[in-house]
């Protein structure tokens, strides 16, 4: 491992990044967050301290403010590397307010980019999704596949944001690895942290346990006439705690110099393509809660099927995802039941 150790988590208070902290300090690395709070809240990082018995700094600053960061990296000159996870993610709201999500998500990767420059830190490790392959009929995805059109601006500023990397790292001393997840799910064993965003759940699991507690009086199954076996939308779900332990995996892969390219990209799923109704089904087997739902309309923008082949990340970064669908849901459920004190 190269001699520095100190990684610079953007987006550290949030959902991921708070389970990535946690895994990079159990694998020995110092950490710091930089997160304006806009998604998140700093309670985050008690949990994060209970767990590891480390206090994590987070600097409360805006990075798709030019400049923003400039004081912080004067006081942090020894970074190892940066995972950037900081950026709005509700494809929803990205249709209705692109400007936003283009100002904030690709303004805030290029002020990391001259972060990185400023300070000369090399390597970087990307926060990227499966929403960059579009309507792909080649499935289970690989990472070769190319860009098809996808549904929202949000969508785009992944794409976007690969492309804007790769010119960067063509002419940078350092590397970089984009790693595009499909459907993360589920908490850190411990309950002590888990999803707990600012803004309303949008996402599956969480809308599902949302209403097993009762928050929501039923769900909607976003079509059934999908061709699809039961007819349902097809994902892959994957835990965010083996989600975590890849951004650990990819950036001592970096560290240690094994990348000879400057930019890579590898996906992050379990390779099993489940069905919403199949995910309900889980739930109620796991929790024991019966799930009020009703099949609507289809969501616009969303795609029948997709899941990962994630072959390089396993040949490649030696990342192997150890829990199932069932550890998915029992954890998602279990911080749903902590959060709820019940
Ligand atoms: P999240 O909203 O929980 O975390 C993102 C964090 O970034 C939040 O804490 C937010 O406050 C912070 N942030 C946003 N804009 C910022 C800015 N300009 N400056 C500083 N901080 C800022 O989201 P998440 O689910 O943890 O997602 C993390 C990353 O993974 C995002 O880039 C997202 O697009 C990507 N991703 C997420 C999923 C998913 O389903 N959760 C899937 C694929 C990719
Ligand atoms: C999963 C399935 C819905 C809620 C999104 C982004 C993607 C990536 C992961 C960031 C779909 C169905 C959902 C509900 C439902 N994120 N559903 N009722 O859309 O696969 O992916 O998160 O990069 O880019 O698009 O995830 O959890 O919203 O939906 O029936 O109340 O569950 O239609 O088939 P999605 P999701």
């Amino acid at each position: 491992m190269s001699k520095r150790n100190k990684v610079m988590v953007t987006g550290g208070c949030g959902y991921i990044g708070s389970h990535t902290i946690v895994d990079l300090i159990q694998n020995g690395f110092d950490v710091f967050s930089v997160d304006s709070l806009i998604n998140s809240k700093e309670e985050v990082l008690k949990g994060i301290e209970e767990i590891t018995g480390k206090k994590i700094e987070n600097y409360k600053i805006d990075l798709s403010v030019p400049g923003s960061w400039k004081a912080i990296a004067d006081r942090e000159p020894e970074i190892a590397g940066v995972i950037h996870f900081a950026a709005l993610k509700a494809v929803g709201e990205s249709v209705k307010f692109p400007l936003d999500y283009y100002k904030n998500n690709i303004g805030g990767l290029l002020e990391v980019l001259e972060w990185m420059k400023y300070s000369k830190i090399p390597d970087l490790i990307f926060s990227s999704s499966c929403t960059v392959y579009g309507n792909t009929n080649d499935l289970p995805v690989k990472e070769d596949a190319e860009f098809r059109p996808t549904s929202s601006p949000y969508g785009r500023t992944k794409q976007m944001g690969e492309l804007i990397i790769q010119d960067f790292f063509a002419g940078f001393e350092g590397k970089s690895i984009s790693l595009r997840y499909f459907n993360p799910a589920g908490a850190h064993e411990s309950v002590l942290i888990g999803e707990a965003p600012s803004n309303p759940a949008l996402n599956l699991v969480p809308v599902l346990t949302e209403t097993a507690i009762g928050k929501r009086k039923s769900m909607t199954v976003f079509g059934t006439d999908y061709p699809t076996p039961d007819g349902s939308c097809v994902r892959d779900y994957i835990h965010v705690m083996d989600i975590a332990h890849a951004h650990t995996l990819a950036l001592r892969h970096l560290l240690d110099g094994k990348q000879h390219s400057s930019f890579d990209t590898y996906n992050l799923g379990m390779e099993k393509g489940m069905s919403v109704l199949e995910v309900i089904n889980a739930f109620e087997r796991v929790s024991g809660i019966p799930i009020d739902f009703i099949r609507g309309e289809r969501r616009p923008g969303d795609i029948a099927e997709i899941y990962a082949n994630t072959r390089k990340a396993k040949d490649i970064l030696n990342w192997m995802p150890t829990r199932s669908l069932d550890d998915i849901l029992k954890t998602a459920w279990e911080w749903e039941k902590q959060r709820s004190k019940i």
